[in-house]
């Protein structure tokens, strides 16, 4: 597999490994598109390393799932993320088109993170490390946040816990 331009994996101060870059990017500049294999919700698989499409969102119907294959496999969660994920469903072909996009200006050598927006069911305690961390990796929105479990709303954040 081709290294992405301007892409490096490292180990992460933020867990495991992650991604950093090796030269600057412009805020709305395209970072890289995501190669993976699909599967569908019904599929016995370890999903730690895919992106959820909703079937609103894939226009498909039904949740898929893009299992990452590239360096993008290894990009962090952050609460306060220096990239954006997009992703459209290609009917056609039968894949997800995902790609990455700086929500500012990125220095050499900064992290790629995005916002992961877990459901409830799928957060965990979040270790990004900047102020505006919720405590967990969790959708922001206020219903989601209402369904956390008490054990895991615990580990929120207080203000952001006060507003949920
Ligand atoms: C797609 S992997 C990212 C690569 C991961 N660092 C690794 O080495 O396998 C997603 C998993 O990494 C961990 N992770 C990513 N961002 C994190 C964060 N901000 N805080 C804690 N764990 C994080 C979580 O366990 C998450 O389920
Ligand atoms: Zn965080």
């Amino acid at each position: 597999m081709p290294l992405m331009d301007g892409l490096r994996v490292v180990m992460s101060a933020i867990h495991g490994y992650g991604v950093v870059t090796t030269r600057p990017f412009k805020q709305g500049e395209r970072i890289c598109f995501g190669d993976g294999v699909l599967y569908r919700r019904d599929a016995d698989f370890d999903d730690t390393y895919a992106l959820i499409v909703d079937g609103e969102q894939s226009g498909s119907g039904e949740d898929v799932f893009w299992d990452l294959v590239d360096q993008t496999r290894w990009f962090n969660h952050s609460c306060d993320p220096n990239c954006d994920v997009e992703s459209k469903w290609d009917a056609e072909h039968q894949l997800v088109i995902a790609w990455w996009v700086a929500r500012r200006d990125i220095a050499t050598g900064e992290e790629i993170t995005y916002d992961y927006a877990f459901v409830a069911e799928a957060a965990e305690p979040c270790a990004c490390g900047t102020v505006k961390c919720r405590g967990l990796i969790v959708d922001d929105d206020p219903a989601e946040l209402a369904r956390l479990p008490d054990h895991l709303r615990a580990q929120l954040k207080p203000s952001i816990r006060a507003a949920s």
